[in-house]
């Protein structure tokens, strides 16, 4: 009896203390919050006390009692940021599948949030590894049909100046595909047809040879995709990649929006579908990539799609 007394003393001091929302409350009843996997970007790791250490303890303060994931590719961080550059991401997707399956913890759903490339990287989970089931799939600088050119890369340098010189050799040679992350998702626009038929990894999770209908399948079970776009992004050439736009084929100034687009009016990958289902969810914010501010990440993203609880 006394020890009753006391969890329930405890639990209003909490609720007093730290002004919860309702279904803060609801998860001190019993009612845990959804898991959130993140994926770093490209030069960064999994733990990096100022970019993804950061985000972590942000959506643990915003919201009670949630197990965020924070992937590390790889044995170690500084193989977390070279794997980054160098292992395949179709091995980098698989070994993420892996990971997510032995994690108990995420076996009832996850939210999932890419940054950068990690955003693409998702995107791939969500079509290929449907279990443990992702929930929302939230993209943030994210270049869902790739990018002709690499101005954003600045560290490490060594490696940014390495991918460079490879990108420009030869991206879609076949030893360049299966050794540099970067030339995995190139898109020249002068060379659609190159770029469909050799891509390993971006023409394959687009459905640009044949139609996956297990990925369309895969994609319509997410209840949301959210994808930033920075509007004032001088790294990521096309920014409107970010929302799954990019050059008209044949050359490298006029761009087309994805509502523009064979893959969405053909509905290639289920897109169409769930726009029209209000699936689509196109955010903006001024600034250069991945530039936001804990505000405006705690409204636009914590808010809305991470304080989903379950029952
Ligand atoms: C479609 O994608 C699934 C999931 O990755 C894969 O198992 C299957 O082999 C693919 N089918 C074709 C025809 O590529
Ligand atoms: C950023 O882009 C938006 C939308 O295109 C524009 O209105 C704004 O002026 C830009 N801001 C800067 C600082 O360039």
């Amino acid at each position: 009896m006394g020890v009753i007394k006391l969890q329930v003393l405890f639990v209003y001091l909490t609720l007093v203390s730290s002004k919860l929302t309702n279904s803060e409350i609801m998860s001190i009843e019993g009612k845990a919050p959804k898991p959130v996997v993140l994926w770093h970007g490209m030069g960064d790791c999994c733990c990096n006390p100022l970019s993804l250490g950061r985000i972590k303890d942000v959506i643990e303060d915003n919201v009670a009692g949630i197990y965020v994931k924070s992937l590390k590719i790889g044995s170690s961080i500084a193989k977390d940021i070279e794997n980054g550059f160098f292992l395949n991401a179709n091995t980098q997707v698989e070994e993420v599948c892996k990971q997510l399956n032995d994690d108990e913890q995420l076996e009832n759903g996850y939210n999932a949030i890419g940054f950068s490339q990690g955003g693409q990287f998702l995107r791939a989970i969500a079509q290929r590894c449907p279990s443990p089931p992702m929930l929302n799939l939230i993209t943030i600088g994210s270049q869902h049909q790739g990018v002709y050119g690499l101005p954003y890369c600045l560290y490490p340098k060594r490696w940014c100046d390495y991918a460079r010189e490879l990108l420009t050799y030869g991206a879609y040679l076949s030893w360049v595909q299966d050794y540099l992350v970067q030339a995995e998702y190139w898109h020249d626009p002068m060379k659609e047809d190159e770029y469909k038929a050799k891509s390993i990894f971006l023409a394959d999770i687009n459905n640009e040879r044949g139609k996956n209908k297990t990925y369309i399948k895969n994609m319509l079970k997410l209840k949301n995709f959210v994808m930033v776009k920075f509007n004032n992004d001088t790294m990521v050439e096309p920014k409107e990649t970010e929302w799954f736009g990019y050059y008209k084929p044949g050359q490298a100034t006029e761009v087309m929006s994805l509502q523009e687009s064979d893959l969405y009016n053909k509905d290639r990958l289920g897109l169409k579908q769930m726009d029209k289902l209000g699936k689509l969810k196109f955010l903006a914010v001024d600034g250069n990539h991945l530039h936001f501010t804990e505000d405006w990440f705690i409204e636009n993203i914590i808010n809305p799609y991470l304080k989903n609880y379950d029952h």
